[in-house]
């Protein structure tokens, strides 16, 4: 009979209390085959998962588990438009941005506003939309906070050109020196505003479009509202600010803010890299997509990663899981998969409503490898705790020959975190230091690394638009494929609601608002700050 999956779980707790001390070092010293059985190519990419400290049977529990959640059904679902959302009644269908999937009408629905987007792109980059008296756009001002900022902020960052006809600054933050910054040196009558919100109600984005339609106001009276631009899911309210109807574009319920860089919300960047380099990213993920919905499990990546992930949670007590592009132009990717992963992975309750049982998305950090192996890597080496880490690597760079010396370090962190160091190899090493024998020994612990740290290396040829496609698809995928292994719906974001609403009631409080029913600490808090804002 076939397992259900608490009982799959609990076989994998089981198992992973036996091979409690093993790791990649005694797997492969005993298993001749599990360089090929843990390595894959998919859409472009080379996965190493090699050096986890799984063997085969805790695979073989993995995959067991996989079928007991229905994985390949439940990817199946999502790709053909399925209600995978079930607590807010609605389909995930990123995919469909991008061509991928089934769902022909929401593919069709999808093209044809990304056709309107590329023209108005290619207008924007040749000067036929051009500025109130007539002149070229230099710059775009793109407006939006999480999904609205993350994703493209990412995807400028990792593929704009110097000779690109136009440059793009991205506000979140309602600080008001993140507007002060955003704006330094740049021109109201050559700036185009973009503002991107799915609700057309988030008070960062709100509060931001209003002081840069003030900025453009006073440079351009009247003529304000042909420098602006918005995408949104909320048209009537986009309307009834200053932007003309025809220039707004559509996000809809089915795409998750968290997923719809792939949509008319990267309107700046198309604008900024062109309509073609864009249409690389999307077959990117688009290869991705296909490899998710037609791999077996053992052999899909996606799904093979997020297996990964949760049998660290499940029989190491892993809380948190690091993410190192070795890339410079990837140095926001870990802020945009931490809202990718927390936000959808961050959830307490199953799909049917209880409690979980087991864990939920581990906290997902790290940053760009050059940077943080100066910085946290230590804790990733000698670390009490282990963290399992993603390593990602670009073979090739056109720029250059630093490559060997990125890639070099890139494997070396790989290799340090599997092989570690041992007592006796310190001892050896400590002896032309000229210390004393007993200085020698105090030393030598602190020198020891334990090894057998799991690390999954993801290697592309080169960082182009149609790898970073692919790899952005993928993290999409593993995360989707996580949220069946744990039961829980990916796709909603209640728990950020809460924050948002209270909010909102002290800011008045603050401003002079008699205040009522808050906790000891708050009102304390509150008491402190009486006075300075309440005028
Ligand atoms: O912070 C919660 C959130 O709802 C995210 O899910 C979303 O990406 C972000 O706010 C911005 O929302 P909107 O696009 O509606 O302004």
């Amino acid at each position: 009979m076939a397992m259900t999956r608490e009982q799959a779980v609990e076989a994998i707790i089981e198992l992973g209390r036996k091979t409690m001390g093993n790791d990649a070092r005694d797997h492969f010293s005993r298993d001749e085959g599990r360089l090929d059985a843990l390595t894959l190519d998919a859409a472009g990419l080379y996965f190493d998962f090699s050096k986890q400290p799984y063997g085969r049977d805790d695979l073989s529990a993995l995959l067991t588990l996989a079928a007991a959640c229905g994985l390949e059904q439940q990817i199946a679902a999502m790709l053909s438009g399925d209600v995978v959302n079930t607590t807010e009644n609605r389909a995930a269908q990123h995919v469909a941005l991008r061509g991928g999937g089934i769902d022909k009408a929401k593919i069709e629905q999808a093209a044809a506003e990304r056709e309107r987007a590329y023209d108005f792109a290619e207008k924007l980059r040749s000067g036929q939309i051009a500025t109130a008296s007539g002149k070229p756009f230099t710059h775009i001002l793109h407006i939006g906070i999480g999904g609205s900022d993350l994703g493209p902020r990412l995807l400028y960052e990792a593929m704009r050109q110097n000779d690109d006809p136009l440059a793009v600054r991205f506000l979140s933050s309602v600080d008001p020196e993140a507007f002060a910054s955003a704006i330094e040196g740049l021109d109201p009558a050559t700036t185009m505003v973009f503002v991107v919100s799915k609700s057309f109600g988030t008070p960062e984005t709100t509060e931001n479009f209003k002081l840069a339609l003030d900025w453009l106001k006073a440079e351009l009276g009247e003529d304000a509202g042909r420098h602006l631009v918005a995408a949104t899911a909320n048209r009537s309210a986009a309307i009834a600010t200053d932007v003309e109807e025809a220039r707004i574009f559509d996000m809809w319920d089915w795409v998750g803010g968290r997923y719809s860089l792939w949509s008319a919300v990267s309107l700046s960047v198309i604008a900024a890299i062109g309509p073609k380099s864009f249409d690389l990213l999307l077959a990117g993920a688009r290869d991705m997509d296909s490899h998710f919905s037609s791999a077996a499990i053992e052999n899909n990546a996606p799904a093979m990663s997020a297996l990964t992930i949760y049998w660290h949670q499940l029989t190491r007590g892993v809380r948190s899981w690091a993410v190192v592009p070795y890339a410079f132009h990837l140095r926001l990717f870990v802020a945009w998969l931490q809202q990718l992963f927390m936000e959808s992975l961050g959830k307490g309750v199953s799909l049917s409503g209880e409690s979980v049982a087991g864990p939920t998305g581990p906290a997902v950090w790290g940053g760009e490898g050059p940077d943080g192996q100066h910085a946290f890597f230590q804790l990733l080496h000698q670390g009490a705790a282990a963290v399992p880490v993603d390593i990602i690597a670009f073979a090739n760079d056109p720029r250059g020959d630093r490559q060997p010396a990125i890639l070099a370090n890139a494997i070396a962190q790989a290799e340090a975190l599997l092989a570690g160091r041992d007592g006796d190899t310190v001892r050896s090493q400590l002896e032309t230091s000229g210390l004393a024998d007993a200085e020698k020994e105090v030393l030598t612990p602190h020198m020891v690394m334990p090894g057998g740290r799991g690390s999954t290396f993801i290697l592309a040829d080169k960082l182009d638009a149609r790898s970073l496609g692919a790899l952005l698809a993928f993290y999409e995928h593993q995360t989707f494929a996580l949220s069946v292994l744990m039961g829980i719906n990916a796709f909603d974001q209640f728990g950020v609601e809460l924050g948002k609403k209270l909010a909102a009631r002290l800011e008045k409080e603050l401003r002079g608002a008699p205040s009522t029913g808050h906790d000891t600490s708050t009102n304390a808090l509150l008491e402190r700050l009486s006075g300075p804002h309440s005028k």
